[in-house]
């Protein structure tokens, strides 16, 4: 930090890559009410739903323009049968779900989740069953969405309400195959990779495209686990085998990598509302290591792939607190407060920076569990400060990165130094530059002075999120206590005044 007050420069003709907008995606699994309540009501519910998905989350999760939904885990993901999940409701098999220790009526499954992407306009990312399946399992999974042929499972398919083929953009080989995932060594995981990736073909032929072993552009991109603390052998055991691999075999697009930020004293300890400033100060300093872990994993993959082709999926992240008092642990429903949207924004700033490697993350997760966009509780509905600051983030989906040069200030609470201020910049197609600034003081307000170079700037228009304190929560009482606010800034000499 330094004592100079904060300034930011924005140069709006150097022009970096492109923000992927699946840096904006989201994550569910059969988690607490992740998905039932939060997403599946049922046909017969009085809650209003199209097809049993509640039509309220719909319309809010369109608003946003989520842009590709992880599903069905999470650690559940490697102990899921979706065989369970298809067919007549009636005769779906109840198995217990390990979160919780609660039935798992199957309910939801491949054929819901399908409909519920493709009514909020989003892409699938389906994780396969690595830790307790098997490659065959996968691959007559990915036959019964992909395939347009009259086989047995794709008539299956039909007869379950869904003739044509589903569009499959992601497949997950596996999650956390370290450790929820079977414990296995970076060298294990690799091995069940290349079987998985080698069968676990999507059949779409509109996927495919039609000239035989040319990938097409649209071709369903895979990818492996990664790394989940300090240690990079899987990123570097999946990439060493990724330079090696037989032609015609596997191929992955992506490795992922999970990150959760702690408070004070570590996840699933601190009160997700009525923290002081030093949980709040270290929460923010815990979600900063995102930084260094992106560099770490982007290192190693620059070793063997320098030109970049395979991703960093940052496929889990979020702040976990303890859950709320009087709900189940294992539930892990939290409360979501205007930090929890300070601290979403500090990881997109990461992102953005890291747009080269980084070109998808999916919050963990996209209702009532861990660091949410939406709370539900029966009929009620409430969005959380950090669904507004997906909706403030719009403009950078698919958007020009611009190189920014700031004076961050500095912010100290006890013993932690923090910068007072972060920030991005990009253009997007029309020609618009757009800032977001983050203030990651509890208490102080900044006047930040920003220049843009290379573009006539006379005035500016925004949105401001704030609350009267960093542990400021909607309720379904109060579901605007932070909710942004329109504002409209002077411009003095071509510097703007924020
Ligand atoms: O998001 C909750 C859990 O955290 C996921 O199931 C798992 O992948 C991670 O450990």
């Amino acid at each position: 930090g330094s004592s100079a007050s904060p300034a930011i420069s924005v140069d709006a003709q150097a022009s970096g890559p492109v923000i992927s907008r699946e840096i904006f995606g989201q994550f569910v699994e059969h988690l607490g009410n992740g998905v039932y309540g939060g997403i599946w009501v049922g046909k017969d519910s009085a809650i209003p739903n199209v097809r049993g998905i509640r039509s309220d989350v719909v319309t809010a999760l369109r608003a946003i323009k989520v842009p590709v939904v992880r599903w069905p885990g999470g650690c559940f993901a490697d102990q899921y049968n979706w065989r369970h999940g298809i067919g007549p409701a009636d005769q779906r098999v109840a198995t217990v779900n390990m979160w919780g220790n609660v039935v798992e009526p199957n309910t939801f499954g491949t054929d819901e989740y399908l409909d519920f992407v493709d009514q909020i306009g989003s892409e699938a990312y389906v994780s396969v069953n690595v830790g307790s399946g098997t490659p065959a399992e996968a691959a007559a999974w990915l036959e019964y969405m992909t395939t347009d042929q009259p086989s047995t499972l794709g008539k299956l398919r039909a007869a379950n309400g869904h003739p044509a083929p589903y569009r499959i953009k992601y497949l997950g080989i596996g999650n956390e195959n370290w450790g929820c995932g079977g414990g296995m060594s970076a060298d294990e995981y690799v091995s069940e990779m290349k079987r998985f990736g080698s069968f676990t073909r999507n059949l779409n032929p509109a996927q495919n495209g039609v000239v035989p072993f040319v990938r097409s552009p649209d071709a369903m991109r895979q990818i492996a686990v990664g790394p989940g603390d300090d240690k990079t052998d899987y990123t570097e055991a999946v990439m060493k085998a990724w330079t090696q691999k037989a032609p015609y075999s596997w191929d992955i697009d992506g490795i992922s990598l999970h990150y959760y930020t702690g408070g004070k004293a570590g996840v699933l300890q601190s009160p997700s509302t009525g923290f002081g400033e030093d949980d709040y100060a270290a929460s923010i300093r815990n979600t900063l290591k995102m930084e260094q872990l992106i560099a770490a994993n982007s290192a190693v993959m620059d070793k063997y792939d320098p030109q970049k082709k395979i991703a960093l999926m940052v496929d889990e992240w979020g702040i976990w607190t303890a859950p709320m008092p009087g709900t189940n642990f294992m539930f892990m429903r939290q409360h979501g407060s205007l930090r929890d949207g300070i601290l979403a924004a500090l990881n997109f700033n990461i992102f953005v920076r890291h747009a080269e490697r980084v070109r998808m993350a999916n919050i963990a997760q996209m209702a009532n569990v861990i660091h949410s966009l939406i709370l539900t509780d029966g009929a009620k509905m409430l969005l959380t400060p950090t669904y507004h600051v997906h909706r403030l983030y719009l403009p950078f989906q698919d958007a020009h990165r611009l190189v920014v040069t700031f004076t961050p200030g500095s912010y100290r609470a006890g013993e932690i130094a923090l910068p007072q201020v972060d920030g991005i910049a990009a253009r997007t197609k029309d020609g618009t530059v757009w800032l977001a600034v983050t203030n990651l003081d509890a208490a102080r307000t900044v006047d930040l002075g920003a220049q843009v170079h290379g573009m006539a700037t006379r005035s500016a228009v925004g949105e401001v999120l704030t609350a009267p304190a960093v542990d400021a929560i909607n309720t379904y009482a109060k579901p605007d206590v932070v909710a942004p606010r329109p504002v409209r800034f002077s411009a003095q000499g071509g510097k703007l005044m924020l």
